[in-house]
């Protein structure tokens, strides 16, 4: 499994001071370093979120970090013209097409694709006439990644939000819903890519969910990153991701 590093909250922190006044040269933490430590650490892209709201990444970074990075550069966007148009002058190597919503305060759930095939096309076209790989970000579910398919997507990203926050058996119910759609969207020739909510402990059990290709990851790394360092943090989620999760032990009852 590859690792996409979300770097999305290293540019939250700098708004959270500098939003008003990016050009002072103490505008900090700087996202071009933040890269630099994931890929050094063994990232194999660098994945950001341009919002319509510009609440972390800015227009200016994007473009910055197009010409900064040496692995690959994916972008996650809503699909509005504003954004594509931005996203077809950057030319990431990857899009990852995403729900938006204003009042969220992350990425709630996933692309309605079933439901926007008429909107969703003439994006999907625009971005591969481009040259960019086209991702859907869409719940693990049988009719979202038939749409996905139809649309002539090249991946899709399933949402693992919904097992990040389960516990239990609901965990197992959610990972089996993964599973699953992981199996039909290999079958139907899409790249299986997954990402939301993993962090250090979840990110075992998706071992057991086949042909993974990528995982994003965001929250967990940069957090983490505040106590290690960002290329410690990314390196201690690729280790994570190289260890399996223990068997379950069955217990007699
Ligand atoms: N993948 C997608 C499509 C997302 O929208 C996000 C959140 O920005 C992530 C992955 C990363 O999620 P997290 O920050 O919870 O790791």
């Amino acid at each position: 499994m590859k690792l996409g590093v979300n770097i999305d909250h290293v540019a939250t922190l700098r708004q959270a001071r500098y939003a008003g006044s990016l050009h002072l040269p103490n505008a900090e933490p700087l996202l071009l370093p933040a890269a630099a430590a994931c890929e050094l650490a063994g990232a194999t892209g660098i994945t950001i979120h341009l919002r319509a709201d510009r609440r972390h990444i800015q227009d200016q970074d994007a473009f910055e970090l197009r010409s900064a990075i040496r692995t690959k550069l994916n972008l996650e966007m809503g699909n509005t013209p504003e954004i594509l148009a931005i996203a077809v002058r950057l030319r990431p190597d990857e899009v990852c097409l995403v729900p938006e919503n204003r009042q969220e305060i992350t990425t709630e759930g996933g692309l309605d694709a079933a439901g926007q095939e008429a909107a969703l096309m003439p994006t999907i076209r625009a971005l591969h006439a481009a040259g960019i790989r086209v991702s859907l970000f869409v719940e693990p579910a049988p009719v979202q990644v038939e749409a996905a398919s139809r649309l002539g997507a090249d991946m899709v990203e399933l949402h693992t939000g919904a097992f990040a926050n389960a516990a239990g058996l609901a965990a197992d119910a959610e990972l089996d819903r993964i599973r699953a759609a992981a199996i039909q969207a290999h079958g139907l020739g899409l790249q299986v890519n997954a990402g939301h909510g993993i962090n250090y402990e979840n990110v075992a059990q998706l071992h057991s969910v086949p042909h993974l290709e990528e995982l994003n990851i965001g929250h967990s790394i940069v957090s983490r990153a505040l106590f290690t360092g960002m290329e410690r943090a990314v390196k201690e989620m690729l280790a994570a991701m190289a260890r399996p999760h223990p068997a379950r032990m069955f217990i007699p009852a």
